[in-house]
């Protein structure tokens, strides 16, 4: 009995100790950004949030209620810089009080890595860095990193009817994640990714120093095009190339279920999806349904594409390629690029403002993963995969299949550090989402998500078992801390980068050899001795 009490107390006084080591921290911390806001004139009001703040909670705001930080977890401060030499205290104060950052812009990250930490930490939240600017002439944007897509979107459709660019179809998303970790969307096969479009950077380092192309050289302008920014620094803004659409471009979205031989459809798409027109972008959506015709559970396959042309010239691609389909005019639409935008967020019929919208969707769990598929998956690869997507509740998990090749097949695979180039037919995502909080309902739907995962071992690309960096997955592996080592790294590093993993390492060791900018999958240096 004794010894309980004895333990208790000992507990106890642990626990009043991290709390008042956690205060000082908190208020070292805030001391010290204080004294360099002072040296800078800038004003600490709407720019540093404690916990004691009204609106910390709201900033804090997870867009993953999975990886909500508890209250135990939850950041020192939040700062909502407006100006760079904001950013560049932030830096220099975590740096001298031994705090991590965490450098959040549009808050996506499948894990979290933006807004949680399992060490003292302070997130540095883009929000306001977020002016775009667009030179009609040169054909190119620079773009803060607070941005987000639809607000680019929206930007250039204000500014021209075929100016674009080529970036994902969450409107929500932040360019500052998004950019430097690839960024797949609708005219990947035509346009490439947006890492592929960069031209330029600002970026301050680990000493607080601004940078651009010229003064961080060319492998540190390399390594955040697809290679992470937060392993590097804090991204600043992206200047990109931006690229012409046609004033009118044509979607379509059409789904059948197995009655419709869905099987069958999907099954052909493999062997379309990557060598057609490079104009035309077929992505594919599997999600177990309630079919209207028998009211029993079935898959539905959505062909939900952008072809960048009119209707009369897409008709005869799809009859040549993909005839099984059965396409007709009735199912396509023709719009404005920007229009197009709308379509494939869900968002038809809204106004062009709704891109604008940046909070994030609130109360939802969720897991995602990726995969590389370089041979089509055989009929009954397939049916196993509707067999797992039946075990999960309707329209919760689905599965999106992103066709590569056209122009993504040009580009070696050191060219940047997004690896993924010719070879690959397609890109898989799984996802699966929850509503009900709790451990037992989440492990539920990881472990199914693992299952699903680990039977595609067997159909998917193989040494390295490729992924995609911004679908970012734990579940690969995981830092062991600030001296994490290149063999623990390279568990997970190859499978995003593939050999591309080596330079990253090499220019981590030159820009960041203390590792200041670490996360839990974020490139390790290596001492030089
Ligand atoms: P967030 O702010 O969480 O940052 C992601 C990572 O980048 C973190 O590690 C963060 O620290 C780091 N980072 C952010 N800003 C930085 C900066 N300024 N400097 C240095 N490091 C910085 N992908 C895709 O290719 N195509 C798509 O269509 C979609 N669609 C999509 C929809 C939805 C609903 C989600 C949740 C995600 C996607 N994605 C996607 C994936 C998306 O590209 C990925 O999650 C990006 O990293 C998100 O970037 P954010 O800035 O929003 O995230």
């Amino acid at each position: 009995m004794e010894s309980r009490i004895i333990i208790l107390l000992i507990l106890a006084t642990l626990l009043a100790l991290c709390a008042c080591y956690s205060a000082q921290k908190n208020s070292d911390f805030l001391e010290c950004l204080t004294i360099q806001f002072q040296n800078s004139n800038s004003a600490p009001d709407g720019v540093i949030y404690t916990p004691r703040n009204a609106s910390y909670a709201s900033l804090l705001l997870a867009q993953n209620q999975r990886l909500a930080p508890t209250s135990s977890e939850r950041p020192e401060l939040i700062i909502t810089p407006f100006h760079e030499s904001e950013i560049q205290a932030a830096v220099y104060c975590s740096r001298k009080l031994g705090m991590e950052i965490r450098v959040r812009s549009g808050g996506h990250d499948y894990e979290g890595l933006s807004y949680n930490s399992e060490n003292p930490y302070v997130i540095v939240d883009m929000r306001n860095i977020r002016s775009i600017s667009i030179d009609n002439d040169e054909k190119t944007a620079w773009v803060q990193v607070g941005a987000t897509l639809g607000q680019l979107y929206h930007t250039l459709a204000r500014k021209s009817k075929t100016l674009a660019f080529t970036a994902g179809v969450c409107p929500p998303v932040g360019v500052g994640g998004h950019f430097s970790g690839g960024g797949y969307g609708m005219m990947s096969r035509k346009h490439a990714i947006a890492a592929d479009n960069i031209i330029d950077a600002k970026l301050i380092n680990a000493n607080g120093q601004i940078l651009d192309r010229e003064s961080m050289g060319e492998d540190l302008f390399w390594a955040i095009r697809g290679g992470g920014g937060t392993s590097f620094g804090i991204v600043l803004a992206f200047k990109v190339k931006l690229v012409i659409v046609p004033q009118i471009v044509t979607v379509f979205n059409v789904s059948r279920t197995l009655e419709q031989n869905a099987t069958h459809l999907v099954h052909k798409w493999q062997y379309i999806a990557d060598k057609v027109d490079e104009n035309l972008l077929l992505r594919l959506f599997l999600r177990s349904v309630r079919s209207p015709i028998h009211g029993n559970r079935t898959i539905q396959a959505s062909f939900t594409t952008l072809f960048l042309g009119r209707v009369h010239d897409l008709l005869p691609i799809m009859q040549d390629s993909f005839p099984e389909l059965g396409l007709v005019e009735q199912d396509c639409i023709e719009m404005s690029w920007i229009e197009s935008t709308l379509f494939f967020a869900g968002l038809r019929n809204e106004s062009l403002d709704v891109l604008l919208i940046r909070t994030p969707q609130t109360g939802i769990y969720f897991k995602g993963k990726s995969d590389y598929v370089r041979q089509p998956i055989p009929i009954h690869g397939l049916r196993g995969i509707w067999r797992f997507l039946n075990q999960e509740a309707e329209n919760r998990a689905e599965l999106q299949f992103s066709p590569y090749g056209g122009v993504l097949n040009t580009f070696s695979e050191s060219e940047t550090p997004f690896p993924h180039r010719s070879g690959n037919i397609f890109m898989i995502h799984y996802g699966v989402s929850w509503t009900r909080g709790g451990t037992a309902e989440s492990e539920r739907h990881i472990n199914w998500i693992r299952r699903l995962y680990s039977y595609m071992g067997r159909y998917v690309s193989k040494s390295p078992r490729a992924a995609y960096f911004n679908y970012r997955d734990l579940d690969l592996g995981r830092n062991a801390g600030r001296n994490t080592s290149y063999e623990q790294a390279s568990v997970w590093g190859f499978r995003y980068f593939k050999n591309n993993f080596n330079r990253l390492v090499r220019v981590k060791s030159m820009v960041d050899p203390s590792n200041f900018f670490r996360n839990e999958q974020s490139i390790p240096p290596v001492s030089s001795s």
